[in-house]
C-alpha cells in the first residue's frame, strides 16, 4: 500500500480524503529538520509539505518511492521544482482557495499602513491617547490615490476588484497584459514597472517568487518611488531586496511598508522591527478557517489523484 508522510499536520478536511492510505507524520507544533523529514518519508509515495520546508535536491534524492510531492501553499518556491520533475515526481499546490483572504489582507495591510491602526492601537494601550487633536495619527486617504500592483494574477486581481470599491486608480504591470475587456471590467490600466513604480502612491506585491522576480524591488527600482509612497508585500519576502527597503524606509526615500513576508523567514531583521513607518504580519495572507480548510482539501484530492494514478487537479509539474 502506498505511504503518505506529512511534516505538519494539515486540517482535517484534507486528512480524511486520504483515510484509506497508511499515513503519518508530525503530529507536533514543530518544523521538522532535512534529516526527520528524510527518515519519515523514506517509504512514502507522497509527501505533503509546508512552504516552510525546504524540499531541495538531497530531500528529493534521499526519497526514492516519492511520486507526488503535494505542497499545502499555491506558493512553491521551497521545491527543487528541476529536482523533481528530473526524478519524474509530481508536484501540487493549492492555487485559488487563498485568494480572496490574501486580497483581504492585503487591503487590511493598505488600510493599517495608511490609517496607522498598529500605531493607533499602540499609543492607547500605552495610555498616551490624550483627546481628539486635529493631527494625531493623520494619514492619506485611499480613495483617489493610485494603488499599483506588480502581478496581475488570480491575487492581484482579487485586490484590484477590492481597491476599486475603495474608489482607488489602479495601474498594473504583468508579463501579459491583460484583455481589454478585463482592464475594463476592472479599472485597470497596464503600465510599465517603471511608471508603475514612479506613478503609484500605494505599491503591492503579487508575483511568484521565481528567478526572474528575485529582487524585483531593488535598490534601484525603489529609488524611482514617491517619498509618500507605502510598499505592501503578501507575496514572498524575496521579491523586495529586504537591506535596501530597509534603508529607503531609514532615509524617509518612501512613506511606509505593511509586509506579510520576509526574505529569510521566520528571520525578521531587527532594523525593520526598530522602524515606526513599517506594519509586520507573520505571514499570514492565507490565515482564515475557510482557506485554510479549502487548501487541506486540494492537498488531498491532489495526492489520492497521483496515488491513483490520475491526473492530479493542480499539477505545478
Ligand atoms: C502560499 O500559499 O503560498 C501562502 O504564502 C501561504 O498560504
Amino acid at each position: 500500500m502506498d505511504k503518505i508522510f506529512y511534516t505538519y499536520r494539515i486540517p482535517d478536511e484534507g486528512m480524511l480524503l486520504l483515510k484509506n492510505y497508511e499515513i503519518s507524520g508530525n503530529n507536533e507544533d514543530r518544523f521538522l529538520s532535512k534529516e526527520e523529514i528524510i527518515k519519515g518519508a523514506r517509504d512514502a509515495s507522497a509527501l505533503i509539505s509546508l512552504l516552510s520546508d525546504r524540499i531541495d535536491s538531497e530531500v528529493i534524492s534521499s526519497l526514492p518511492k516519492l511520486k507526488v510531492i503535494a505542497n499545502y501553499a499555491v506558493g512553491y518556491n521551497n521545491i527543487d521544482i528541476e529536482e523533481a520533475k528530473r526524478r519524474k515526481i509530481r508536484v501540487t499546490n493549492t492555487p485559488g482557495a487563498l485568494t480572496d483572504a490574501t486580497a483581504d489582507l492585503t487591503m487590511a495591510l493598505l488600510l493599517a499602513t495608511s490609517r496607522k491602526i498598529v500605531e493607533g492601537d499602540r499609543l492607547v494601550r500605552e495610555h498616551k491617547f490624550e483627546g481628539w487633536k486635529p493631527g494625531l495619527l493623520k494619514g492619506p486617504a485611499l480613495k483617489g490615490k493610485i494603488l499599483g500592483i506588480i502581478g496581475m494574477g488570480r491575487i492581484g486581481k482579487a485586490v484590484a476588484s477590492r481597491a476599486k470599491a475603495f474608489g482607488m486608480n489602479i495601474l498594473y504591470h504583468n508579463r501579459k497584459p491583460l484583455l481589454q475587456s478585463e482592464e475594463e471590467e476592472l479599472c485597470v490600466k497596464h503600465v510599465s514597472l517603471e511608471e508603475l513604480l514612479k506613478s503609484s502612491d500605494f505599491i503591492s506585491l503579487h508575483v511568484p517568487l521565481m528567478g526572474e522576480t528575485y529582487h524585483l524591488l531593488n535598490e534601484k527600482r525603489l529609488s524611482l518611488l514617491k517619498p509618500e509612497a507605502i510598499i505592501i508585500n503578501t507575496s514572498r519576502g524575496a521579491v523586495i531586496d529586504e537591506k535596501a527597503l530597509i534603508k529607503a524606509l531609514k532615509d524617509g526615500k518612501i512613506a511606509g511598508a505593511g509586509l506579510d513576508v520576509y526574505e529569510e523567514e521566520p528571520f525578521v531583521p531587527q532594523e525593520l522591527i526598530d522602524l515606526p513607518n513599517v506594519v509586520l504580519l507573520p505571514h499570514l495572507g492565507s490565515a482564515t478557517n475557510e482557506a485554510r480548510r479549502e487548501m487541506a482539501i486540494m492537498v488531498g484530492r491532489n495526492v489520492a489523484a497521483v496515488l491513483e494514478g490520475k491526473e492530479p487537479p493542480n499539477p505545478v509539474i
